[in-house]
């Protein structure tokens, strides 16, 4: 992926108006190098455009989400908002002023955003259901249970899906409802009959730890262990995902089983050490998120209050209007 993105990089010195080298490139960035290379590389590609081009709104939405992955929201904002009035069927530039909202913890702004542009997306691919997690991101700060769990159902979740994005906007809604402290049902089996299909994929780091939830959340013992040696042999192996795998990926996974088997303090263990490694996995932050909640539960659940409250306190530093950690932050304090 790294040689991959080095090549895509060359080719946009030259011809920085390739618009889906741009695309590609920042995909990969994305999933390899983190915000910062995002940002950088478009902020390069984008003073080549102009409004005359066809397609600036589109790399004015690939700029709006490096710009917010990269931290600076203000200008993520405003460069989303102008691509969406350019075009308001641009999902992707609709999905970076979204997590500007969710980064920010302004989650009605986020939900009446959505509500506006959601009309819009018929007939785009399986990115709306990405999108509709974000929604139901949103409805879940608010506490409004009901309408994730619908949203969940009706608009991300529809029927199983082997794309991995798919799964794991649903596997990670799973696993933070259940934090919440809400009835899920069985919806982590029909999760596991996909992870099953995929326990030796060993691709994509980011997907893989996904995966592992679904299969140690619904006891699949067979697969999980199944996916661990699959893992261990990935990891020995050339890449840059094999570097992820063995660094973040394993560990993660192993945190993950000794969560779902009742070992708070193992998880914790293996846990905070890896808390600003996690971002090499790729993703965004907000969907790297669920490892943060992940390591906060660990070390309350393995009365490692002192931590928790540490963790909880850079938390709500982060993002103020969160209940979850408001409430974990109460819990840590009672705890101390
Ligand atoms: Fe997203």
């Amino acid at each position: 992926m790294q040689q991959t993105v080095d090549h895509w990089e060359q080719i946009l010195l030259r011809y920085p108006h390739d618009a889906l080298v741009v695309r590609l490139t920042n995909f990969m960035h994305f999933y390899t190098n983190g915000g910062a290379a995002m940002r950088q590389s478009s902020s390069r590609v984008i003073g080549a455009w102009d409004e005359d081009r066809p397609d600036f709104g589109y790399m004015l939405g690939v700029h709006a989400f490096s710009l917010e992955e990269a931290g600076d929201y203000e200008a993520a904002e405003a460069v989303g908002k102008r691509a969406v009035e350019i075009n308001d069927k641009d999902i992707w530039a609709t999905h970076a002023v979204t997590h500007v909202f969710e980064m920010q913890g302004r989650h009605d702004e986020g939900v009446a955003w959505l509500d506006r542009l959601s009309p819009k997306w018929e007939g785009l691919n399986n990115f709306r259901f990405h999108t509709w997690w974000h929604k139901a991101l949103f409805h879940l700060e608010n506490g409004e249970f009901d309408v994730v769990l619908a949203h969940y159902d009706q608009q991300f979740w529809v029927a199983p899906s082997d794309d991995y994005l798919d799964f794991s906007n649903a596997a990670a809604m799973l696993w933070r409802l259940e934090y919440q402290g809400v009835d899920i049902g069985d919806r982590w089996s029909g999760l596991a009959d996909v992870a099953e299909r995929h326990a030796q994929d060993a691709v994509l780091a980011f997907a893989d730890a996904h995966f592992i939830m679904a299969l140690a959340k619904d006891g699949r013992v067979e697969a999980q262990n199944t996916m661990l040696e699959s893992l261990a042999r990935a990891a020995l192996s050339d890449g840059d995902q094999a570097r992820v795998t063995a660094r973040v990926a394993l560990p993660l996974c192993r945190a993950t089983i000794a969560l779902c088997q009742g070992r708070a303090g193992e998880a914790a263990d293996i846990l905070l050490p890896l808390r600003d490694h996690v971002w090499r996995l790729g993703g965004s932050h907000a969907q790297r998120d669920v490892w943060a909640q992940m390591l906060c539960r660990a070390l309350l659940d393995g009365e490692r209050f002192a931590d928790a409250h540490a963790l909880l306190t850079q938390r709500a530093a982060a993002k103020a209007n969160s209940p979850l950690t408001q409430a974990w932050l109460a819990e840590a304090e009672a705890g101390l």
